[in-house]
C-alpha cells in the first residue's frame, strides 16, 4: 500500500445534513484541513431501515469518498457507525473514525454538575436497537441508569428543513417529554441531526437537560489519528469545504451557508 498523503482531504459522510454538525466541529478544530462531505439525502432517513440496507448505503458512500481519494474517513452518523464501522474498517485501507458515543463527556458532566436521574440517550431506531450506547455506559459505570429514547421521526423532520418551527416542536416534544418525566438531566444526542436543533430541544425541556454532542469526542479521535499517523496539514492556510448531497441541494445550500457563515458555499448535487 502506498503511503497516504497528508495533502488529501478528509472525507466525512452522513445520510443527509446531520453530519454537518460534526463537520462544523471538525472545521473549528482542524482549520487547515480540506474536507469533502457527502450527505446521502436521497436515502434519508436510514435509521428506520433494516441493518443490511444501512450497511449497503454506508458502503456505497464510503466507496465514493475513498475513490476521491481521501486520507481519512469520518462516519458522521451514529446509525452508520453502529451498523457498519467494523465492516468498513476491514474493507478500506484508509483510517476510518466512527461517531464516538459521547459517554465520557456525559458522565463527566453528570458527576461535575451533580446532575441527577438516568442518563438519557436519544437516537434512531437502529442505534437504540443496537444498545451500544447503553452497553458502553454500563461497561464503564455498571450502576448508572440509562434511559434509551428512540426518536423515530426526528431525523427525517430535521432533514426536511424543519430546524425551528411548529412541526419540529410537536415532533421533538414527543421524544423529550419522557426524558423530562424520568428526571433525566443529561442526555446524549446520539444522532448527528439532533445537535442542529439543540436550541429547540433546550427550549422544550425548559433548559433542565444538558444535551451532550458526541462530535467533540469524535473530533478528539480524529485528532489522535492525524497526529499519530503524521497526517495533519500545517500549511498555515484555511482549508476548503466541499459539500455534496444526493438530493435537495437547493434546500441544503442555505443551511450550509448558515452553519459555516460563508455565503460562497453551495451544496453540489452528486450521484453515487
Ligand atoms: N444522522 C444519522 C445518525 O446520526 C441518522 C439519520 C437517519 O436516520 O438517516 O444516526
Amino acid at each position: 500500500m502506498t503511503p497516504i498523503q497528508k495533502e488529501l482531504p478528509i472525507g466525512v459522510f452522513d445520510s443527509g445534513i446531520g453530519g454537518l454538525s460534526v463537520l462544523s466541529v471538525l472545521t473549528q478544530e482542524f482549520p487547515e484541513e480540506d474536507f469533502i462531505y457527502v450527505g446521502d439525502s436521497a436515502n434519508n432517513p436510514v435509521g428506520n431501515r433494516p441493518i443490511e440496507e444501512i450497511e449497503r448505503i454506508a458502503t456505497t458512500i464510503a466507496e465514493f469518498l475513498v475513490a476521491q481519494p481521501v486520507k481519512l474517513l469520518v462516519i458522521a452518523c451514529n446509525t452508520f457507525s453502529v451498523v457498519a464501522l467494523d465492516k468498513l474498517s476491514k474493507r478500506f485501507d484508509v483510517p476510518i473514525v466512527g461517531m464516538s458515543q459521547g459517554i465520557h463527556d456525559a458522565l463527566r458532566i453528570k458527576v461535575k454538575q451533580k446532575r441527577k436521574g438516568p442518563l438519557g440517550i436519544m437516537a434512531t431506531v437502529a442505534t437504540i436497537n443496537s444498545h451500544k450506547h447503553m452497553d458502553a455506559v454500563h461497561s464503564l459505570k455498571p450502576h448508572v441508569k440509562v434511559l434509551e429514547q428512540c426518536c423515530k421521526d426526528l431525523a427525517a423532520c430535521i432533514e426536511e428543513g424543519h430546524l425551528d418551527d411548529d412541526l419540529l416542536r410537536s415532533c421533538a416534544k414527543e421524544y423529550v417529554q419522557p426524558l423530562v418525566e424520568a428526571n433525566v438531566e443529561v442526555a446524549i444526542l446520539g444522532c448527528t441531526h439532533y445537535p442542529l436543533v439543540e436550541s429547540v430541544l433546550r427550549e422544550l425541556t425548559d433548559d433542565r437537560i444538558c444535551f451532550v454532542d458526541p462530535a467533540w469526542e469524535t473530533s478528539d479521535a480524529v485528532g489522535a489519528i492525524l497526529y499519530s499517523e503524521d497526517l495533519e496539514q500545517s500549511t498555515g492556510r484555511i482549508g476548503s469545504i466541499q459539500v455534496c448531497v444526493t438530493s435537495h441541494a437547493d434546500r441544503v445550500t442555505p443551511i450550509v451557508q448558515d452553519i459555516f457563515k460563508d455565503t460562497s458555499l453551495e451544496a453540489k448535487l452528486i450521484t453515487l
